[in-house]
């Protein structure tokens, strides 16, 4: 690696050991302390996710300026803010800190969390991209999940950084997150190479749907892994229901309460359509033999243009016809 990547590497190791030290040992960091046990975090995972606390104030800039750091390095690491007049101020002020690491396990960005939800501030303020940082080539945890992930051959993919904590804590070791930006091909790729299977437990809520059905068909045109969209009954989050139930209760969805890609997308397709009205379901039936053709067993194929044709009563002879030129043009 360039001397560059050298010397930022090593101050994101310094910022994080001190960010960490004041959540964990300092009045400063006591109120995000509290915060992360009530989400019922304890102190070992606090730990091994090198979880932080930025008080208000420049408090790294001023540690930073002590031990007589470059000017020029703090400027590129993208650590601070940099104003008008060139001065330079702490980017995360007030905010829990949650380490993202590369896959080497090094620090190499933050995301930080605000602690109150009484004012109009976004929720997470992330660090931009820096030389140590290639948003679209990192997943949040892949340094410690990659041996997991390589065992079982399969990933767990999760929204967000409490999602993937929570699962850690309770014992469920492969699970990465995308950090809510959606999934990018490069990541894709990097789950692919170690992995054979990858379910998708996103949220409930629209915008977590939506993401799904994006990551199938990435995951689809990767054609590297067999994928499965994992349900959560209710409308909890995996950080929640991993509290509320457990490691194993999350195991067994894996095993009972799964999708297909096709049937996730017929679900999908549906979603807000009205199919009493002639024309939506005619344009339905259409994009539905289309998530059809996309599926590579003709068995599977088979069981999906069934139900199609028992729902609406076509024939499948017709249905078959529509799909036919569909499937050519993919190979
Ligand atoms: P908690 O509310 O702490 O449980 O976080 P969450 O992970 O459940 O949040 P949410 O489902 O709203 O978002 C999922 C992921 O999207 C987060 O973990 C972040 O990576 C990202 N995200 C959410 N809100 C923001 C935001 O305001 N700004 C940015 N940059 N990212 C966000
Ligand atoms: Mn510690
Ligand atoms: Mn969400
Ligand atoms: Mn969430
Ligand atoms: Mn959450």
């Amino acid at each position: 690696v360039s001397a560059d990547v050298r010397e930022l590497r090593e101050l994101y190791a310094d910022a994080t050991k001190l960010y960490h030290h004041l959540l964990v040992n300092t009045a400063a960091g006591e109120q995000g302390l509290n915060y992360l046990h009530g989400r019922g975090l304890d102190d070992g995972t606090i730990d091994a996710f090198m979880l932080g606390f930025a008080p208000e104030g420049n408090v790294l800039l001023n540690f930073f300026t002590e031990q007589g750091r470059d000017y020029q390095l703090l400027r590129r690491s993208e650590l601070f803010v940099e104003r008008d007049d060139g001065s330079l101020v702490d980017r995360f002020s007030n905010r829990i800190l949650f380490t993202i690491r590369d896959r080497s396990g090094h620090p190499i960005a933050y995301s930080g969390r605000k602690m109150s939800s009484d004012d109009d501030q976004p929720k997470y303020i992330n660090s931009p991209e820096s030389p140590l940082f290639n948003k679209s080539q990192e997943l949040f945890n892949f340094d410690l999940a990659r041996n997991g992930i390589r065992q079982a051959k399969e990933v767990i993919l999760l929204e967000g950084y409490m999602d993937v904590i929570a699962a850690f804590q309770a014992g469920v070791t492969n699970t990465v997150a995308s950090m809510g930006t959606s999934l990018t091909p490069e990541q894709v790729q990097i789950l692919g190479r170690n992995a054979e299977k990858i379910f998708i437990s996103y949220d409930a809520d629209h915008a977590g749907q939506a993401a799904t059905k994006r990551a199938l068909d990435m995951i689809q045109k990767d054609g590297k892994m067999a994928a499965q969209v994992v349900h959560i009954p209710g409308t909890q989050d995996p950080d929640e229901f991993f509290r509320a139930e457990g490691a194993d209760a999350f195991k067994s969805l894996l095993q009972k309460n799964v999708e297909t890609p096709v049937a996730f997308g017929l679900r999908y397709l549906r979603d807000g359509r009205d199919l009493s009205n002639q024309q939506e379901q005619l344009s339905y039936i259409s994009d539905a033999i289309k998530l059809i053709a996309g599926e590579r067993e003709p068995v599977v194929r088979d069981r999906f243009l069934r139900q199609l044709a028992d729902e609406f009563s076509i024939s499948l002879p017709a249905l078959n016809e529509q799909l036919r030129p569909l499937l050519l043009q993919q190979t």
